[in-house]
């Protein structure tokens, strides 16, 4: 099997990092216009498999010659947010530099499953699978993953457990409209309402929606090991077939009432991508913050439309 990542800034690099210590595939493929940032990470890394025991292959190239005949190909390229800016303030740049690099990848490979973690998520999604005319169940987004991961953590640190005990779920866009679902919260399966009073919840759900922002504020960029991390982990899903449930960035098509719009829900990931949606019940509540954030993500999806690329 053989993986590509596309920008070998923090998040492709850790990308393929986690991905060459999983040792679940031959080869990863560390692609930047930047040839030798990318050659640089990828020696670097490679010089870590004696050490940490994979035999997992990294180059790194600027070529997408070295692309061919990628099974899988993870896109972070596009610049990331610096403080102050929200996810779609990133639009009229990244909408550009993806739409062109999946272009460049389909020349080489006809048929890959492609991974989107550019921002904003939900709308690079869209334009990768519109602009790639691939089916929709090879073309989604990593947020989910990420999201939930905040959020668990959050729960793990206010409840001292360890974090391997949180479940849980969240819908949406990645953005401030995200839903996280207490409802759908557990600790070693024992209800979250249960566990933690529902002040203390409400703060850990609005701290999650801002929790990108939070790291961007800290560090003057955006995060890379858990979002790398998140991306990882949907990769081994489909490689291994595992048929693990997660949260994706999936194009809508009549489920939770949405349609043509591309959000945030749990799908079942193996070899073939997603390989089906699955609708939960939501209560009232919960269905309209769904749709509060589809109709967000529909409006900056309407941007990316005007601007005819
Ligand atoms: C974040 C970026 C990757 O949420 O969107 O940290």
């Amino acid at each position: 099997m053989k993986v590509t990542v596309v920008g070998a800034g923090n998040v492709g690099a850790t990308v393929a990092n986690v991905l060459a210590h999983k040792d679940i595939v031959n080869e990863v493929v560390l692609l930047d216009l930047k040839g030798d940032m990318a050659r640089g990470k990828a020696l670097d890394s490679w010089q870590q498999a004696p050490i940490d025991y994979y035999s997992t292959t990294l180059t790194g190239t600027e070529s997408y010659d070295d692309t061919e005949g990628s099974d899988i190909v993870v896109i972070t390229a596009g610049i990331p947010r610096k403080p102050g800016m929200s996810r779609d303030d990133l639009i009229s740049t990244n909408a550009k530099i993806v739409t062109s690099v999946v272009k460049s990848i389909l020349e080489k490979t006809p048929n890959p499953i492609i991974i989107i973690v550019s921002n904003p998520l939900d709308v690079m999604t869209y334009a990768a699978q519109s602009s790639s005319g691939l089916p929709s169940n090879r073309v989604f987004g990593m947020a989910g993953i990420l999201d939930t991961a905040r959020y668990r953590a959050f729960l793990a640190t206010e409840l001292k457990v360890s974090p391997k005990e949180i479940q849980a779920l969240l819908l949406g866009g990645h953005g401030d409209t995200m839903v996280p679902l207490p409802r759908y919260t557990t600790v070693a399966g024992i209800p979250l309402t249960e566990m933690l009073e529902e002040d203390k919840i409400n703060a850990i759900v609005e701290r999650t929606k801002k929790g990108g922002g939070e790291l961007v504020k800290l560090m003057g960029t955006s995060a890379w090991y858990a979002p790398g991390a998140a991306a990882a982990q949907m990769v081994e899903a489909i490689v291994k077939n595992e048929n693990r449930i997660f949260p994706c960035c999936v194009k809508m098509e009549g489920q939770y009432g949405l349609k043509d719009v591309f959000l945030g829900v749990p799908v079942k990931l193996n070899r073939e991508g997603i390989a089906e949606v699955i609708e939960i019940g939501l209560n009232k509540d919960e269905l309209a913050m769904l749709h509060d954030s589809a109709s967000h993500v529909k409006k900056v999806m309407d941007t990316f439309d005007g601007m005819n690329l």
